[in-house]
């Protein structure tokens, strides 16, 4: 296998050619314990139908060495807990505002119908309110997240802290021989970026229109994390959950990354890498491995050139190194014909659109058959000056889709399994071959948060033509949208 050691993007609109870019600091605090989130408990469990209930919330976190940090969570004060899905079950969740303003529960990377469930700006909860929603999961194995999607908030609620990681774990696909004990050998790595103003978070001071951006690094919540590694074999599922900021990954000792899954599953062959680059709400699923390493040795985990996870190595309790199958997964991508959907995103700060349009919650931009494989061309137009303009990171609700191509080419070495997030650099047309499983209402945007708030978002309807709906989007908006801010 071929050893990759750069990062495939065109370097030339990296975010940090911007210039309102704040480059990372090295973390002047002490290190701290890598915040490893919980298991989400089931309030019950009923034959095949898991209840849980989640509440949104506001709380103090002690990030930093002095005073705590006024955060926004799941319950808890930051960030939330793990969520586990199995597929082929029934979920029945409970979701409880307890946040001073209207929000949603947003399922990324769950293929779940649209817009209730799915909670898109169509499913708002007022506050105090809570609102009960149900759906079936059945999907591969996977790293997904939740996060709130209250359009044109998303961004804001994001960076005070609501995010959480989710799993979904499927028999049919499932890889027993990975690491799976949570906390110990298979861990999250959730990079963020915020800028404290003496402790606190200041959105609105940090706003910046094409992403805000923060100086400090953090990974699950954590400045200056360090995590101890107790098994030869460790598997971090890393998202940028990032409003802007690209997260180039490295490490000190160039130590290799052998990816396994992107957003959507497991890849069909694994991926060896020193650098990977994820835009915001791509992940990737990677093993290293500390075999050679021994108790007290160290590696640093970077983005860019700034530290920000040690891994210590400790005394190693088990062996969990296992062979993985030469194809870990089978996908079948051989597709040919031509596009019948086109997505053009331009633009930069107030200027951005989608087809020359800006989101209208009441507009139905697109439409396609559950059931059918369509080719999708979706390309960035930042390109009057060659070598520059911004990479868009491109998103799809409702569906896990497969890159097909780039500008005519094969996608990155990474991009063979299913995702819902690619990056798009500027003057690129990347093909996708899409497929909804489900009916409903989805959105698809730019994942930079703040370009998706300012209205760099459509949506489609996935249509059941043995089961037409009919959505009165006026009617579900007027129902909805008690608070006139939240229309657009
Ligand atoms: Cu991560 Cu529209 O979502
Ligand atoms: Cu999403
Ligand atoms: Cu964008």
């Amino acid at each position: 296998m071929e050893l990759i050691k750069n990062y495939f993007f065109d370097e030339g609109a990296y975010d940090y050619h911007d210039g309102a870019y704040k480059h990372l600091i090295r973390p002047k605090t002490k290190t701290h314990k890598l915040i490893i989130p919980k298991v989400l408990k089931a309030d019950k469990i009923e034959g095949n139908t898991t209840y849980y209930t989640i509440h949104a919330q506001e709380g103090e976190t002690n990030i930093l060495d002095g005073k705590a940090t006024h955060t926004w969570g799941y319950n808890g004060s930051l960030l939330g807990p793990l969520i586990r899905y199995q597929s082929g079950r029934h979920y029945h969740l409970t979701l409880v505002n307890d946040l001073p303003e209207v929000t949603t529960w947003h399922w990324h990377g769950l293929n779940i119908p649209g817009p209730i469930e799915d909670g898109g700006p169509h499913a708002p909860v007022l506050p105090g309110k809570s609102r009960e929603i149900e759906f079936d999961v059945n999907q591969p194995t996977m790293t997904a997240w939740l996060h709130p999607h209250p359009c044109p908030h998303t961004a804001e609620q994001v960076w005070k802290g609501l995010a959480a990681p989710v799993a979904v774990v499927n028999p049919l696909d499932d890889l027993p021989q990975l690491p799976h004990t949570w906390g110990v050998d298979d861990i999250p790595l959730i990079f963020q970026d915020r800028t404290f103003h003496d402790s606190q978070w200041d959105y609105q001071a940090d706003y910046d229109m094409d992403g805000t951006l923060g100086d400090t690094a953090l990974v699950n919540g954590t400045v200056n994390a360090e995590f101890t590694v107790t098994r030869p074999c460790l598997r971090l599922r890393v998202l940028n959950g990032a409003n802007r900021r690209e997260l180039r990954l490295n490490s000190d000792q160039n130590i290799v990354m052998t990816q396994i899954a992107s957003d959507g599953g497991f890849l069909p062959h694994a991926v060896e890498m020193t650098k990977i680059m994820l835009t915001n709400a791509e992940r990737a699923e990677i093993l290293l491995d500390f075999s050679d390493y021994k108790k007290g040795g160290r590696i640093v985990l970077k983005a860019d050139d700034v530290p920000i996870l040690t891994l210590k190595v400790g005394e190693f309790t088990e062996d969990n190194r296992r062979q993985l199958p030469k194809t870990l997964k089978q996908i079948e991508r051989d597709f040919t014909g031509s596009p019948s959907h086109q997505v053009i995103m331009e633009g930069m700060d107030d200027s951005v659109r989608i087809n020359g349009k800006l989101y209208d919650m009441t507009r139905i931009d697109d439409r396609q058959e559950i059931g059918k494989n369509e080719i999708w061309d979706v390309s960035n137009t930042n390109d009057s000056m060659p070598g520059m303009g911004m990479i868009h990171p491109f998103h799809m609700h409702g569906t896990e889709f497969l890159v097909l191509s780039r500008n005519g080419k094969k996608p990155y070495p990474n991009e063979f399994g299913f995702k819902d997030t690619v990056a798009v650099n500027p003057g690129e047309h990347v093909k996708l071959l899409v497929k909804f499983n489900v009916p409903g209402i989805f959105m698809y945007h730019c994942h930079i948060l703040e370009h998706e708030d300012t209205g760099m978002m459509a949506q489609i309807e996935a249509v059941d033509p043995n089961n037409p709906q009919h959505w009165n989007l006026k009617d579900l908006c007027d129902k909805n949208m008690p608070d006139s801010n939240m229309r657009m």
